[in-house]
């Protein structure tokens, strides 16, 4: 039977490849671990030489006598960026894409009952002829073997591939449906299956001994011999259908998974079995919209690239799945365009056991090379289509480089190969050009028009250029309003507004399938594009996944956890002349109530935001007063009125004699008499925020009538650490493991300083390391740091300490369950 060999663990890796390295030993190496990295980087202001280089690894491995008679293929599953694979000496494998896996058959080669040398040129210069390289690229493509390696040891005969589509019997709706209705709903399913086997299985197939078995979890589907091979160029395929009688559905709302288990026996032997997870649904772009099951749905996600602080895309498993669940469970999105090329099968499994919707597509950036790079980007489509075809999470296959000009000849190719290796999907192909060539099946734009005061985002009708097609926004935002966590706090919360406005506007048009706005988290970038320090501050998180002002009008969409943000610290010193101009509310809850100095203002609701087409969009505070006026006493509830209208006025607007204001002003003193000398104390009184009593700002989130989340803002009197560990149980399977730590310094009231900048330590006690450095200076109040497995088991502890502030310390553990 198939078994997989893990070949993460000590590699010998050596920045510069010689030739000799193909027969011999490395001599002057180190020791590595995958996923690696050819260089740790600085988290800012490093160059993009550093990365590119070409490096050798080298691992030598014992391959039993058993696997003689047996077939063996090497393979990698993602290395930046071209390569070239030797075993003891022999060339076995040229491979130019950094993003998609490659294997190759070593049972000719190897040396059984012996050691076996492997060595891997690793080329990551980005002056190779391939994509996304051959112009300026945002984003930086780090060097390195830096998914996992296997052995994968199979008899001669055996599956090559196993294409599993399932699909439902029959059109089915789930419109009206709750989540919990749509989560017990059983479908008939219904599942295609296409398995691809060598040209060697011929002989014994027409001798009737070979024979296949489908299960479904644990019930039989299919039992019977196989016969009516079709044969192609690349060998023998066998096509099988199978009705298992009902399914639960794959939806975001409930995610229901099956493992369809397909087994080859020869003479009643299992000789190959191939396990797939599924998924049944029906997924269709429609010229009007999304629909999921037969429901509309709005596509509502993010860009994510796959880089990490330090280590560039060199991250394990648990911080792969880590980001899907970002994504779905923090900023309640149900959908991830993986840009711009294709990603760890562990985040996609991530997304298929979430309900997370994925638009995942080629390498590349803008620019088209040369026929020879367009044929790695036809192979590419290929390599992608194939390798990830099973998730069901994978909605759309993107078949065009990303941005870039029309060239119909090209993508024909590409289109081509991506329906003959799945007919089930459809294609789209990112452009930022409207009424460009449509050869995809659905037109996918991204939509950068949104300058803050314009409406968000172009109509369909005004784009695309063949308005039956369906349509998509796949990029917004980013570029047009880059936010530092540590802006001012206009811009914070201008950035927030921004993809608010998108959001509404995207809701507004029923035709748009929705949108993927730009981006998950900030992201190292070459010199061409960023802000100078080589990071572009287009993320609603900063690099270690912290959560800007953005982050909330995503996360207000939840239907599960309570959301209540509120856009201003309420010190007026933070704005040009004092004047705090316009904050918002941003929560999902059923009212919000504001109170200041324990006093109601007011009660907010979902309806009093301008956001007409958001269910929980940002709330104007638009009272500071409440009844303070009336009930001082000492004036007229006529006054008051005025009075109160006039303060506000003041507060959201600036001491500008706006001609609300004059308006207001001209009635108190003229018609209700009150003096104009008294308007400073007036002011200062119910507003003007020094001196005096120190004033705090308190909101309640109210669900079902009660209160379920509180902010508090005041000034500022003491500050912690707060931490947020992505786990504390390191699990070591065949390769190390990563804990991510958020951190973010907060005040008593748990608010973000933002300002704050005193560095940060970190220390680690046991068989733990830090990856990056051990002092870091949090940018706009936060920071992270990664903790690394080393291989034993144990406990430990990571301290956190800051001058002033009270050192955290968190417990840590490792369990290696393979050695
Ligand atoms: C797009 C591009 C993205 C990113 C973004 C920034 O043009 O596709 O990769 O650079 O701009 O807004």
């Amino acid at each position: 039977m198939a078994q997989r060999i893990y070949l993460d663990r000590k590699w010998r890796f050596n920045k510069e490849f010689s030739e000799d390295m193909i027969n011999s030993p490395m001599e002057k190496s180190t020791l590595v671990n995958l996923p690696h990295s050819v260089v740790e980087t600085l988290l800012s202001y490093f160059d993009e030489s550093i990365y590119q280089m070409v490096s050798g690894y080298q691992k030598s491995i014992f391959a039993p006598t058993q696997w003689e008679n047996q077939l063996v293929s090497l393979v990698f599953e993602g290395v930046g960026h071209s390569c070239d694979v030797y075993v003891n000496g022999k060339h076995l494998k040229h491979h130019d894409c950094g993003y998609t896996a490659f294997s190759m058959d070593i049972t000719k080669v190897l040396k059984y009952g012996e050691e076996n040398l492997i060595t891997v040129k690793v080329d990551s210069r980005e002056t190779l002829n391939q994509p996304p390289f051959g112009y300026v690229i945002d984003y930086m493509t780090y060097g390195g073997i830096y998914r996992d390696v296997y052995f994968e040891v199979k008899e001669k005969i055996h599956f090559k591939d196993v294409h599993i589509q399932p699909s439902l019997l029959e059109r089915v709706s789930t419109s009206k449906r709750t989540p919990k209705q749509i989560k017990m709903m059983n479908v008939q399913g219904i599942i295609k299956t296409e398995c691809s086997m060598p040209k060697r299985i011929y002989k014994l197939v027409a001798a009737e001994r070979v024979f296949i078995r489908q299960y479904l979890d644990d019930s039989l589907l299919i039992s019977q011999p196989v016969g009516g091979l079709e044969e192609r160029e690349d060998g023998y395929y066998l096509s099988l259908t199978s009705a298992p009688s009902t399914v639960k559905l794959w939806d975001v709302e409930s995610p229901s998974l099956y493992t369809v288990k397909t087994q080859l026996l020869v003479d009643d032997k299992v000789i190959d079995e191939d396990t797939v997870t599924v998924g049944f649904r029906s997924s269709e772009f429609r010229k009007n919209g999304y629909f999921l099951n037969g429901r509309r749905l709005k596509l509502r996600g993010l860009n994510r690239h796959q880089s990490y602080p330090y280590v560039g895309y060199a991250m394990p498993e648990s911080m792969q799945r880590l980001d899907a669940k970002i994504l779905k469970e923090e900023l309640a999105l149900n959908a991830v365009r993986t840009s711009h090329y294709p990603q760890s099968h562990y985040f996609l499994d991530e997304c298929d056991k979430l309900g997370l919707l994925v638009f995942t597509e080629i390498p590349g950036w803008q620019h088209i090379g040369d026929e020879s790079w367009q044929d790695i980007a036809v192979k590419n489509t290929e390599e992608m289509v194939i390798q990830y075809r099973n998730h069901p999470s994978v909605i759309l296959w993107g078949v065009r480089i990303n941005e870039s000009p029309d060239n119909d000849k090209f993508y024909a190719r590409t289109n081509e190969v991506a329906h003959k290796f799945d007919p089930t999907r459809p294609t789209g192909g990112v452009r930022c050009i409207a009424k460009s060539s449509l050869l995809e099946d659905v037109y996918t734009y991204n939509d950068f028009v949104h300058s803050g005061k314009n409406k968000g985002c172009a109509k369909k009708a005004d784009i695309t250029s063949d308005e039956e097609k369906p349509y998509l926004i796949s990029e917004y935002n980013g570029h047009m309003y880059p936010t530092k966590p540590f802006d001012d706090e206009e811009q914070r919360q201008e950035h927030a507004i921004r993809h608010a406005n998108v959001l509404d506007a995207i809701a507004a048009e029923p035709d748009i399938s929705g949108g993927f706005g730009w981006c998950m988290f900030d992201y190292n970038t070459h010199k061409d594009f960023g802000s100078g320090d080589r990071i572009c501050y287009h993320g609603v998180m900063d690099m270690f996944r912290n959560p800007k002002l953005a982050a909330s009008v995503y996360a207000a969409f939840s239907d599960t956890e309570t959301v209540l943000d509120v856009t201003t610290s309420f010190d007026i010193g933070e704005h040009p002349a004092c004047n705090r101009g316009k904050s918002y509310i941003i929560s999902n809850a059923d009212s919000v109530k504001m109170y200041k100095n324990d006093v109601l203002i007011k009660e907010y609701f979902p309806t009093d935001s301008s956001f007409e087409n958001l269910k929980h969009g940002p709330i104007l505070i638009n009272d500071f007063v409440g009844d303070a006026v009336e009930t001082d006493g000492e004036f007229t509830k006529g006054q008051a009125k005025l009075i109160k209208r006039a303060l506000n006025e003041v507060t959201l607007k600036g001491f500008r004699p706006t001609p609300t204001l004059a308006w207001l002003a001209f009635r108190l003193v003229v018609l209700h008499r009150v003096n104009p000398k008294k308007a400073v104390s007036i002011y200062n009184k119910f507003i003007g925020d020094w001196g005096g009593e120190s004033r705090e700002y308190k909101f309640e989130a109210i669900k079902n009538g009660e209160v379920v989340k509180t902010v508090t803002k005041a000034a500022v009197t003491s500050a912690h650490i707060e931490v947020k560990p992505s786990h504390t149980l390191l699990t070591e399977l065949h390769t190390y493991d990563v804990a991510n730590i958020r951190i973010r310094i907060v005040d008593q009231n748990d608010n973000q300083l933002f300002y704050f900048t005193r560095p940060v330590s970190f220390a680690v006690e046991g068989p733990f390391e830090i990856v990056g450095p051990k002092v870091v200076t949090p940018a706009g109040g936060a920071t992270g740091v990664y903790i690394k497995s080393i291989g034993e088991d144990g406990d430990g502890k990571l301290t956190i300490s800051c001058e002033g502030l009270e050192t955290v310390t968190i417990s840590l553990s490792v369990e290696c369950l393979t050695k």
